[in-house]
């Protein structure tokens, strides 16, 4: 038994050690956390940015403490990791078990059962009535790594087709992946090649029908690649860093169609929309799509890392014995953690949660959409939710992009308790993802703060 939570048998709704409250005692950042970053800012690289220099002292529920006594409610969770909530009772207590028992021993030496009860659990959930495998990694980036090298051996092909607005991570192979070149890519090149950039399904922009879009797809890969050599397509069924782009009906299922038809992997990037996000255990599922690979990271062990490729038996067992595989990959601690989110997925109705969040929502954004034009749309599905903001005026017509306001936006927030993350190819996304904790009351105490934000805008 952890202090960060009473037990559930105790009580009827859970209790947390940190109020649940947001609090702003100084200001933002305060001076302990100024300290911190002048000691920073000696000896960590200045590669690795932070969107919000506030230093966190302990993360419970739906509120993250800082160092300093604030207390912000975060619509962030990490960038959509802590989605059973920060330090959820169940998944501490299933680490700190484990951390008792194994912390080690590589599983390509010698295997423990948690290993096993995760790929179990992956080949349960994820979408598809078939046999499935799994390979456990240690990040989202080195799940698509696997993906894209278990789908070439499979098919013998080389090459690897993306969608504009995508993002894959930060490796070598990834950076390539990736719709945006800056700030992930720029001057770190040369990069993998043989990855195509197809053209994506953007209903606010393209205007177009599902199977429209889908010919435009598969117009692109038939002449630029051309199927026979064209291992893979690698898909967000909701795009994340892009902006929370949901496909138009129809879209993914032509694409699957297309890529069973000429024999080529399609690979479902679950790594932002997945593990219970958006209301069901995988985006996908809301389309009816089945993909071939499904790569899961992020919220799959509460905050530890761990991710996941799992695949059709036939695809995942093309590669030979040590070809998959390292040194961290499937530890036991983050298995650990893994399964009880899975368990508190079940215990604690956390797809109907998620229904809960996208319903108060999106209903609060709808009211500041009838009040402030520079929403554009409103998008995404259960706690995945984003608002796009375009210049004023021109939301029906040209779109402009609004990347000036969501900056003002999250700095308003951050200064009033609130933790806003931005996206969008251009920046001018706002977006939603808190963890599955929030109560509707911090969501409207949120969106008050927003509106406030809106506002100041003038
Ligand atoms: C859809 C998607 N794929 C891959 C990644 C890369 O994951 P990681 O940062 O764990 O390498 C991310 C991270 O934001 C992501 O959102």
């Amino acid at each position: 038994m952890t202090d960060t939570q009473i037990p559930a048998e105790t009580a009827t709704a859970p209790v947390y050690a940190v109020p649940q409250e947001r609090q702003v005692v100084t200001a933002i950042p305060g001076p302990k956390s100024e300290q911190l970053h002048a000691r920073r800012a000696k000896v960590v690289s200045a590669g690795v940015s932070s969107a919000l220099p506030v230093y966190i002292e302990r993360a419970n529920g739906a509120i993250l403490v800082d160092v300093d006594g604030n207390r912000f409610i975060d619509f962030g969770a990490g960038i959509g990791v802590t989605t059973v909530g920060h330090t959820e009772q169940h998944v501490v207590q299933a680490a700190a078990d484990q951390l008792q028992d194994v912390i080690h021993t590589l599983f390509t030496i010698t295997p423990y059962e948690e290993y096993v009860r995760v790929a179990e659990l992956l080949a349960e959930h994820t979408p598809g009535n078939w046999e499935k495998k799994s390979v456990l990694v240690n990040s989202g980036a080195e799940a698509v790594e696997n993906g894209v090298k278990i789908a070439r051996k499979f098919t013998g092909r080389r090459a690897v087709a993306v969608l504009d607005h995508a993002y894959h991570g930060r490796t070598n192979l990834t950076m390539a992946m990736n719709y945006k070149a800056h700030p992930y890519a720029t001057g770190y090149g040369p990069f993998a090649g043989d990855v195509y950039h197809a053209p994506s399904s953007y209903p606010y922009r393209d205007g177009l029908s599902g199977a429209d879009a889908a010919a435009r797809t598969i117009a692109y890969l038939e002449k630029v690649v051309g199927a026979s050599d064209l291992a893979c397509l690698v898909v967000e069924p909701i795009q994340g860093e892009g902006g929370f782009m949901v496909p138009a009906d129809g879209y993914l299922n032509i694409l699957q169609g297309w890529c069973t038809e000429h024999g080529v992997v399609m690979i479902a990037d679950e790594i932002q929309s997945g593990m219970a996000r958006t209301g069901r255990y995988f985006a996908s599922e809301h389309f009816g799509w089945e993909p071939d690979v499904v790569l899961s990271a992020k919220g799959i062990a509460g905050g530890l890392p761990l991710a996941a490729v799992t695949g059709r038996a036939e695809i995942m067992d093309a590669s030979q014995p040590g070809g998959l595989g390292g040194t961290f990959g499937g530890n036991p601690v983050a298995c650990a953690a893994a399964i009880a989110v899975f368990e508190s997925i079940e215990r604690d109705h956390l797809l109907g949660e998620a229904e809960r969040i996208g319903s108060t929502l999106t209903a609060g954004l709808e009211r500041l959409k009838q009040r402030y034009d520079l929403i554009g749309e409103i998008r995404g599905t259960g706690a995945m939710v984003a608002i796009e903001l375009v210049q004023p005026g021109t939301g029906d017509t040209t779109k402009v992009p609004n990347a000036e306001a969501v900056s003002a936006l999250v700095a308003y927030a951050a200064q009033h308790g609130v933790l806003f993350l931005s996206a969008g190819t251009w920046g001018n996304v706002l977006r939603f993802l808190p963890g599955l904790a929030v109560s509707d009351a911090l969501i409207e105490d949120g969106l008050r703060v927003l509106d406030d934000g809106f506002a100041s805008l003038g």
